[in-house]
């Protein structure tokens, strides 16, 4: 299809909209209701084009203009401007935008001027300030003086729609993007418009907005008026560092913008990964960030003659550690890892045992079994024709997972992409969208996308594999038979299934997988368990789980709590001071996952990449730096002394070269993958240090000052670490 914007002619796929069109032409529209992945409503009037086509004769011919090699098609032009998000372009058709058109230029001014009628400009001190789209674009489309001497409507200012979001209801300009995305993202109908005309307002209906999904409405809102109450007034939009990067809280990998402010967290916006969590994350992602910053170890501790945790160098803390070894076999030493540390540090782990000789070796947590079945990936969830839930809380295990779900109910339309990326207005999405929960069936403990199921069937997680492969009710057989009438079959299996599953399990999925044609998604335990696992950092044989660790005759824990300590030495290696840190006899401090560079690979087994936000963390060392200690300790040739080495040691084992991973990540199958005993893991994504404690103004500065608070200033350059880099 051939259309002309502002004199060029480009070729576009059939069904793309207006405003594509002179995006990918290269051109520029304003525009404040639509969204990538939410329907086109019309609504904010900001995107107005002229646009003209061609028309024909009754016989089939084009009207033409011009005489002879000069004649052309006649274009027909619309009397007026219209809205190019609900325009669909056709063959032919001429599009005229503001850089071309006088009519339109000045029919934006008055649009926006008409916007600004009712919008409280309270600009200067909005939070929304230097990140408002209205802003932005009043600068850009604008007249650039008002016309209004009067006193502007007030609303509610500050209005808790939950915990989490507060409304300014002066700010908003009916836009109605919270309301669809609600209703078409999560499902749920719990925001609206209420009154009419000049009255409009937005609020919530008793009981305010449901946890979840609840912050994504603060990302995509163009003004100031729905708003992160966990990061409202830390900070201005051009303060923050912005890092892209990855949530590994859960093992989906959705992609996030951590931003940071005098070394602080301070807010988690959503990134865009179509192939994973398009434009959405979840709550605990967005806001569960509080234990970056707070109460973080900064420095080693090392026990003291009192028995006391004091602070210490990180040469003390080695010699401390060369003295607990002292006279023991390195092969005696354990080494248990976190399951959402990086596949770097996995390798640095591994390579280090290897030296050692330690059998040993965890990370935690993991399920016993992994599965062979063929993969399917996020976009397989979302257009599937049929999906099977077996034994999962997607919520507590995989909550983004449960977005691309309810995708696949309402019709798995993908937007498509074009040079300027993702479509901003795709035309076949519509309000209110046509579900089909007969596609869906939910096997297990009740969860909230029971609510969204055709079919639901209360089972034990444990035998409702094996009671699917041969059912025994009309329920299982519906289910069995919706699979095997599937062309585009998924079966998703969580934590109640994959928690002691034993050989018959692997059969059983085989055969299912087989005779239906499904594609499968085993919810790994954490972010990176699934990649860990092909490293082999499971126990050798003779070897003891992390479940056993207080058996063990010394042990290095890294960033786990199992609230126990090893029989002998103990060294733990962590960001907070947990139970475990308490009981260890060296505390060497952490970074977080928000802190590191390196590569997770998530349920679908896409690596995925994260980048060091700037958070201030004083001497605290990731998990590759942190072994090069231990091994000085041990007497030991550190493996990998950064993170170049550390990649060069997967190259080596698992043939695995990160040198060029692309943004969005890319699909990676290892060739083996390891299990071992696993103690039973009960998924809990939410855990208590990422909330926020809500401390009052008075109680922050009285802690401040009890702390030697100094003014907050830059990040210096980070400190040398532990180990050195190569
Ligand atoms: S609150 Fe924001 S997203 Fe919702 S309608 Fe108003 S301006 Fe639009
Ligand atoms: S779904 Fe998982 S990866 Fe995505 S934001 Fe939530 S916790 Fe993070
Ligand atoms: S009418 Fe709002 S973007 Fe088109």
């Amino acid at each position: 299809m051939k259309v002309t914007v502002d004199g060029i002619e480009i070729d576009l796929p059939a069904g793309t909209s207006a405003i594509d069109a002179v995006f990918s032409a290269g051109g520029d529209v304003p525009y404040f209701c639509a969204h990538k992945y939410l329907s086109p409503v019309g609504a904010c009037r900001m995107c107005l084009v002229e646009s003209g086509s061609p028309r024909k004769n009754p016989d089939g011919s084009f009207v033409m203009e011009g005489e002879g090699d000069a004649a052309s098609p006649k274009i027909f032009w619309f009397p007026k401007p219209m809205a190019s998000c609900t325009m669909q372009a056709t063959e032919g058709m001429h599009i005229r935008s503001a850089k071309t058109s006088e009519v339109v230029a000045k029919a934006q001014a008055g649009m926006m001027e008409f916007t600004l009628l009712n919008h409280p400009l309270d600009c200067p001190t909005c939070d929304k300030g230097g990140a408002c789209e209205l802003q932005d674009r009043a600068f850009e489309y604008g007249y650039g003086a008002s016309r209004f001497g009067f006193d502007r409507r007030h609303a509610e200012k500050h209005y808790p729609l939950s915990d989490f979001v507060i409304l300014d209801q002066e700010r908003c300009i009916h836009c109605k993007r919270c309301v669809r995305y609600f209703e078409e993202v999560p499902g749920q109908e719990v925001l609206d418009f209420i009154e009419r005309g000049g009255h409009t307002f937005i609020d919530t209906q008793e009981g305010g907005l449901p946890t979840g999904f609840s912050g994504n409405i603060t990302d995509i809102c163009p003004v100031g008026a729905l708003l992160d109450n966990v990061a409202r007034f830390r900070g201005r939009n051009w303060e923050y560092d912005h890092t892209p990067t990855t949530c590994t809280l859960c093992p989906v990998g959705c992609s996030i913008t951590v931003d940071a402010r005098n070394g602080r967290l301070e807010r988690i916006v959503a990134g865009e990964n179509r192939d994973v969590n398009e434009a959405w994350i979840c709550d605990a992602g967005r806001f569960g960030h509080v234990f970056a910053s707070e109460e973080r170890l900064t420095t080693p501790l090392i026990r003291d003659e009192d028995g006391q945790l004091v602070p210490a160098t990180w040469d003390a803390a080695i010699d401390a550690m060369k003295r607990g070894f002292s006279g023991m076999r390195t092969a005696d030493v354990a080494l248990y890892l976190g399951a959402d540390s990086t596949l770097e540090e996995g390798a640095a782990l591994e390579a280090l045992a290897a030296a050692t000789g330690a059998r040993s070796v965890d990370h935690s947590p993991r399920y016993e079994v992994s599965v062979t079945a063929p993969q399917a990936t996020l976009t397989d969830v979302a257009t599937a024709d049929a999906v099977v839930v077996i034994g999962a809380d997607l919520g507590e295990e995989a909550p983004v997972l449960e977005l691309r779900i309810l995708e696949m109910l309402r019709g798995g339309l993908i937007p498509p992409e074009f040079a300027h990326g993702t479509a901003i207005a795709d035309l076949r999405l519509v309000e209110r969208p046509a579900r089909r929960p007969e596609r869906l069936a939910v096997i297990g403990q009740e969860s909230r996308l029971w609510a969204h199921a055709g079919h639901r069937v209360s089972a034990n997680g444990k035998g409702a594999l094996a009671r699917l492969t041969h059912p025994d009710t009309d329920e299982l057989r519906a289910v069995l038979s919706l699979l095997e009438g599937a062309e585009r079959p998924v079966i998703i299996l969580g934590a109640d299934v994959l928690n002691g599953a034993s050989g018959s399990f692997s059969a059983n999925l085989s055969d299912l997988a087989s005779r239906t044609g499904a594609k499968v998604i085993a919810i790994p335990a954490a972010a990176n368990s699934r990649g860990l696992g092909a490293l082999n950092l499971v126990p050798r044989t003779g070897g003891l789980p992390l479940s056993r660790a207080q058996e063990a005759p010394a042990a290095f824990i890294s960033r786990l709590d199992p609230g126990v300590r090893a029989a002998g030495f103990t060294v733990v290696h962590d960001t907070h001071l947990t139970t475990t840190a308490r009981l260890a006899d060296v505390v060497l401090p952490a970074i977080t996952n928000y802190e590191k560079r390196g590569t997770v690979q998530n349920l679908e087994g896409r690596l995925l990449p994260l980048h060091p936000a700037a958070i201030q963390s004083g001497e605290s060392a990731d998990l590759i730096r942190t072994l090069t200690a231990l091994a000085e300790a041990l007497g030991v040739k550190a493996p990998a002394r950064g993170l170049r080495g550390a990649q060069a040691l997967l190259a080596d084992r698992v043939a695995l070269n990160l040198s060029d991973l692309p943004a969005r990540g890319a699909l990676h199958t290892f060739r083996q993958t390891f299990a071992g005993p696993a103690a039973p893991h009960t998924p809990t994504l939410w855990t208590e240090r990422m909330h926020a404690r809500r401390l009052t103004w008075v109680d922050r500065i009285e802690e401040l000052v009890q702390n030697d608070w100094q003014l907050p200033v830059a990040p210096a350059a980070p400190p040398a670490r532990a180990g050195g880099d190569d």
